[in-house]
């Protein structure tokens, strides 16, 4: 076995967490001013944004506030930010939000050392350090930014990434406090984001034991929980909170394949939420795998104690609690309900086949006629 592994040198997870805030970032010597990076609305609507300010306050930060970063980030939002963050001379970068904050406060971070644009840093150019420390606190239970490796940024359809240890958080929080406000339907499209992450993890070619435990752990509990928190239980929330932060730890050590590769192209051209969009394609990619990777599933069925004895009963189980789940919080199960025509199909597979990273690190990639074939199939 082999792997490499960075993580956050502290996480705080728990209900009422964010109050440890002071506390941490004096523990871990960050600096005396920052940039908190978070989107238009939801953190200064909710009083986050006065409470984040006092917390830091507090803790003798300075802070200037970025609270431009709109769903899927922009290149030029980010870059925006890079240039403040620079000129006012900041020691780190917090991000609050979902993903799309917790991202852009990655690549904030990167600019505000690095010359030129955030493309130069796209995936497979490397990121050299040093770059500002990464505070990420996690206002979805999907993403699992708060301990990866990887910002994702978009760009006309296409999403480009940012793969590199340099960019994991110092500091992850994790209060599920923050959760209560959390729409049914952004609980469902994350959790489903989270369960994407963990199953793609377990086919990819950087799948170890080490990353397994996280898979294990955070596919049960997404299962298990995701009903009563898509109703609004806190608890189950934070139950899905651990199993995304699980998730995120498994594809810190993987990496995602072509779940994620075939789902961008429905965010960006169609505006699909990015885990409905890894929904769209999952229940397909695990019928491909039962048929294409039987013994890889057959462990997985073992690996989440389910009671089927072929790699077709691994499928089965799943893609029937996936369809259950979904129908429970009214999402759409195909392409077709999600309202996406028919006449896209052919670019929807090219558009998969582009997202070579993602193709590749598949343990047993799909041809491209297969690809083709899981695409109809979730039509
Ligand atoms: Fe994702």
């Amino acid at each position: 076995m082999f792997f490499s592994a960075r993580l956050p040198r502290k996480i705080l997870f728990g209900r009422g967490r964010l109050e440890s805030l002071p506390d941490a970032l004096k523990e871990l010597e960050l600096g005396g001013k920052a940039i908190l990076v978070t989107g238009r609305r939801f953190a200064r609507k909710s009083g986050y944004l006065d409470k984040l300010c006092s917390l830091m306050k507090s803790a003798g930060v300075d802070v200037i506030i970025y609270d431009k970063v709109e769903p899927n980030p922009s290149i030029e939002t980010v870059e925006m930010g890079g240039k403040i963050a620079r000129e006012q001379g900041v020691n780190f970068v917090v991000g609050f939000g979902g993903g799309s904050a917790m991202d852009a406060a990655k690549g904030i971070a990167v600019l505000a050392t690095h010359d030129g644009k955030l493309e130069d840093y796209f995936y497979p150019a490397e990121v050299k350090p040093p770059v500002l420390p990464i505070v990420a606190i996690a206002t979805t239970c999907g993403t699992g930014s708060e301990v990866t490796k990887y910002a994702v940024f978009s760009k006309g359809i296409r999403k480009n990434v940012i793969a590199s240890e340099q960019i994991v958080p110092v500091l992850s929080v994790l209060d599920a406090e923050v959760l209560r406000y959390l729409s049914k339907d952004i609980t469902a499209h994350t959790a489903m984001d989270a369960f994407s992450h963990a199953l793609e993890s377990y086919y990819h070619v950087n799948s170890c034991e080490f990353s397994e435990i996280f898979v294990r752990d955070s596919i049960k509990m997404i299962l298990e929980h995701f009903k009563n928190a898509v109703d609004g239980d806190i608890d189950s929330r934070e139950k899905l909170l651990y199993a995304s932060m699980l998730a995120g730890l498994a594809i810190s050590l993987s990496g995602t394949i072509v779940v994620h590769g075939l789902g961008y192209y429905l965010t960006q051209k169609f505006g699909i939420p990015h885990g409905l969009a890894n929904l769209l394609f999952i229940k397909q990619f695990i019928e491909y795998a039962a048929e294409k990777i039987p013994e890889r599933t057959m462990s997985l069925g073992k690996l989440l104690e389910l009671d089927a004895s072929t790699p077709e009963g691994v499928s089965k189980i799943l893609i029937n609690k996936l369809n259950e789940l979904s129908r429970y919080a009214g999402l759409p199960i195909n392409l077709r309900e999600a309202g996406i025509p028919e006449s896209e199909l052919s670019t929807i597979v090219d558009q998969g086949l582009s997202y070579k990273r993602n193709l590749d690190s598949c343990i047993r990639p799909p041809t491209a006629h297969e690809l083709e074939e899981i695409v109809k199939k979730a039509f």
